[in-house]
């Protein structure tokens, strides 16, 4: 299912660049190979940006299954009559969530999720403590940090400093941002199935 959505990017472009978005997460994912990262950060850099990969109706089962609502209350939601179910809004959860929420779902590791999660708040760290970092940022993505929080505050930065994955994570991010050069061969998704469907195997999940 997963890799059914991935599919689909090959015909969706990267934002504010000239390729697709499968060939970003599959840039993305030969960086991390390169790297020597372990299978669950290849994953991860695999799977980074698949919140943007689903549709809005597989987005809104998904939360629907997550949180229990049904389909004519979230279609409501709108409407001022007050409602005992909880309501969600895709709308205020960013890419990075959704698609962590996504991939918890299906049953990968929680350090393949953080990790996916991460991605836009290790690109909030690096503007703060990078002064080069920001000016090499793509006007897209530029664009896109006003609406994620802007830079880390020096409080923000210790606190993801003494994360244990602190340092996949700003290299995930480092691989996603090199992860936009037109032409790069790579190898297809499908070299990647077999070491996606171990990782479930492994976590009990059944879903790729
Ligand atoms: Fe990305």
């Amino acid at each position: 299912m997963v890799f059914e959505l991935l599919e689909r990017g090959s015909d969706r472009g990267y934002i504010g660049e000239q390729i697709s978005q499968l060939e970003h997460a599959l840039q993305a994912t030969l960086f991390a190979v390169q790297s020597k990262a372990d299978d669950e950060t290849v994953i991860a850099s695999l799977l980074h940006d698949i919140g943007q990969f689903c549709s809005a109706s597989e987005l809104n089962q998904m939360l629907v299954d997550a949180f229990d609502i049904n389909n004519d209350n979230a279609a409501d939601s709108q409407d001022s009559k007050p409602s005992n179910k909880k309501s969600v809004s895709v709308g205020v959860m960013g890419h990075e969530k959704l698609g962590s929420d996504y991939l918890s779902k299906l049953g990968f590791s929680k350090k393949v999720c953080d990790l996916v999660e991460s991605h836009v708040v290790a690109k909030r760290y690096l503007t703060a403590v990078d002064p080069n970092y920001y000016a090499g940022l793509s006007n897209a993505s530029k664009q896109s940090l006003k609406f994620q929080g802007g830079p880390f505050s020096e409080e923000e930065v210790s606190i993801f400093e003494s994360d244990p994955l602190f340092k996949q994570k700003v290299q995930l991010r480092k691989w996603d941002d090199a992860s936009k050069v037109v032409g790069l061969q790579t190898p297809g998704l499908e070299a990647y199935r077999k070491m996606a469907v171990n990782h479930l195997s492994s976590q009990n999940g059944n879903m790729v």
